[in-house]
């Protein structure tokens, strides 16, 4: 049996003359958190969005599940199974959480529109199952606090929380997280992590993930893919990929990460 949930094979995207990904194949394990790292630029958001579908391969493959996901249109992707949160947030501010759920909930539902007219009992039924769900959610990422709160006047940390809830309200076999600690404190970020252990654990949720925090990455992930410009460094465990030669030097140029990477090297508090 193939243990893979997610199948990319010689992704290539050319964006005029740049090669913003070239050649990247690799496997997503079903029930494992995979992650992206790599320098900022790497290709790694435009392997986020050619799987979600926003951009159209150039050439290669994509199989999601045993189907071919290349060539499935953007709005049937979440329905397939698949939701995302995004580098910046994605919520709409002026709505409170409990609506932003629903909303998250109502993109991948089918019921079809006669059914929807009449109200049915299928209809009723999935509006239950709605319901049941984004409870659920609530419940599991604690933010009963904040059900009736307008997003807009949240803070970023939270409002970090409410996109993954929304994601995960959709109840999507994989899930796709970019970069999950941007703009968290460290008490967040360590909050993050359990909740990512969590939704594996609890939900038996397969997680691909994009993220800088070197600490964050070796807590969650089975496996990491470090890219560069466009490019596979390595793959592996988190130390291996660490120690690997080229992602060092690929890191050499950026400040921060390096840093980063030398802490996780030795073993030291982030
Ligand atoms: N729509 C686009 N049009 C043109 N170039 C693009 C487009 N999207 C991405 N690129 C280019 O592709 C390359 C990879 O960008 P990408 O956003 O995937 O990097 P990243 O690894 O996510 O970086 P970061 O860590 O900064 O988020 C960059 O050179 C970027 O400028
Ligand atoms: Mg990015």
């Amino acid at each position: 049996m193939n243990d893979a949930l997610l199948a990319a094979r010689d992704l290539r995207v050319r964006f005029g003359g740049v090669l913003a990904v070239n050649n990247v194949s690799f496997d997503v394990r079903r029930g494992e958190v995979f992650t992206l790292i790599g320098p900022n630029g790497a290709g790694k958001t435009t392997v986020f969005n050619l799987i979600s579908r926003i951009y159209d391969l150039t050439s290669g493959s994509l199989e999601f599940d045993g189907q071919v996901l290349h060539k499935v249109p953007p709005h049937q992707v979440a329905s397939l199974g698949i939701a995302r949160t995004f580098q910046n947030i994605e919520l709409f501010e002026h709505a409170t959480v409990l609506q932003n759920l629903l909303i998250g909930r109502h993109i991948c539902r089918r019921t079809g529109i006669w059914k929807e007219l009449i109200f049915s009992r299928g209809v009723r039924q999935a509006e239950r199952d709605t319901r049941r769900k984004v409870e659920e959610v609530i419940d599991l990422l604690e933010l009963q606090h904040y059900r009736d709160a307008l997003v807009a006047g949240l803070p970023y940390g939270v409002r970090k929380v409410v996109e993954l809830a929304r994601a995960l309200c959709t109840e999507p076999k994989l899930l796709l997280l970019d970069e999950p600690s941007s703009g968290l404190n460290v008490e967040e970020t360590e909050d993050m992590a359990f909740w990512i252990q969590d939704i594996r654990r609890d939900l038996g949720v397969t997680i691909l993930m994009v993220e800088h925090d070197m600490a964050l990455v070796s807590k969650v992930s089975d496996r990491v893919l470090a890219m560069n410009q466009g490019e596979v460094l390595a793959v592996g465990s988190p130390a291996e990929v660490q120690r690997d030669q080229g992602v060092v030097e690929a890191y050499l140029g950026s400040v921060d990460d390096v840093a980063s990477l030398r802490r996780e090297n030795h073993g030291e508090a982030a």
